[in-house]
């Protein structure tokens, strides 16, 4: 390798963190890897990049991974410039960074007018102790989820329920019926959080009819624009500054 270009490989060989790069990497990704790995990484023929061995390679094993495949799998070899290998990579590790570690379009601040106004969300979630309680409290969002999962709980809230938060009705011996998230039960007892964020502690045996629902009680949000500022917001709701390097 002549020395110049050595030199230059050298300077480029860590992740990239420039938005433009990862966009980069995630064309090359959809062309070449989703149909294996799914298009957020959630795994297809080929494995989950989000959970397990995958999201714990350290850089270079990941870019070698990528640039010389695994040799005696399906995994292909990409015999791509070191550069196009890194975008890549950066892709594939932007699918399991914090959202709070991405550059997002969207304007944050109309998703907070969004989320505490029109959009109705602190009707159900908290935030820094303000706003319902019904949903998750979001304080820490930004810290504690991927993009991907943010825009997920969005778009198909019922895809995933965070524990604690299914829907389920009871109705009681005099015929009082209760509704709202069922936040414990067993044989004996039943706890479910009402709208007006009262809980209500019923005796299992006192019962006429209790139902646990799979499901979300969330509205999927389904207006484009809101979406990208309401992920905007979210995504820079972390209880503590976010700095990549206290990760
Ligand atoms: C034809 C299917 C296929 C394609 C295309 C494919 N992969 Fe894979 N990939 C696999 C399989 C299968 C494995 C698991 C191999 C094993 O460990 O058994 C894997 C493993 C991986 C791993 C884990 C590596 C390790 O060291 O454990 C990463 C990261 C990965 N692939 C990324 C990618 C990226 C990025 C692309 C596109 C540039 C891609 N893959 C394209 C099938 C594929
Ligand atoms: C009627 C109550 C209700 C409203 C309104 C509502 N949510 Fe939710 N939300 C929930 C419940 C309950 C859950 C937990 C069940 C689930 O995962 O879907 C949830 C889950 C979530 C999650 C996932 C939390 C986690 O821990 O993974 C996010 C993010 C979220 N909501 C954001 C929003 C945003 C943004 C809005 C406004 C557009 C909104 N919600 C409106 C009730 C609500």
């Amino acid at each position: 390798m002549p020395l110049l270009s050595l030199a230059l490989s050298l300077l480029t060989a860590q992740m990239p963190t420039a938005p433009a790069a990862i966009e980069a990497g995630r064309q090359v990704y959809m062309g070449s890897c989703s149909g294996c790995h799914g298009a957020t990484g959630e795994g297809s023929q080929g494995p989950s990049l989000l959970s397990g061995r995958a999201a714990r390679l350290p850089d270079n094993t990941l870019f070698n991974s990528i640039r010389n495949g695994l040799p005696g799998t399906s995994m292909p070899n990409f015999d791509l410039p070191a550069e196009k290998v890194w975008q890549i990579a950066a892709f594939v590790r932007s699918l399991t960074a914090p959202a709070a570690a991405a550059s997002l379009p969207g304007d944050a601040n109309r998703g907070r007018a969004l989320f505490f106004g029109e959009a109705k969300c602190s009707g159900c979630h908290r935030i820094l102790g303000e706003g319902g309680a019904l949903g998750p409290d979001l304080s820490n969002a930004g810290a504690e989820r991927t993009v991907h999962q943010i825009r997920e709980s969005l778009v198909k809230p019922s895809a995933r329920i965070a524990s604690g938060f299914r829907p389920a009705t009871a109705t009681t011996a005099q015929g009082t019926v209760v509704a709202g998230v069922a936040k414990n039960y067993n044989n004996y007892s039943v706890q479910i959080l009402d709208r007006t964020g009262k809980l209500h502690i019923l005796p299992r045996a006192e019962l006429k009819q209790f139902e646990v629902r799979d499901g979300s009680l969330m509205p999927p949000v389904a207006d484009t624009a809101a979406l990208t500022d309401l992920i905007a917001f979210l995504a820079r709701q972390t209880i503590r500054p976010y700095t990549a390097e206290a990760q």
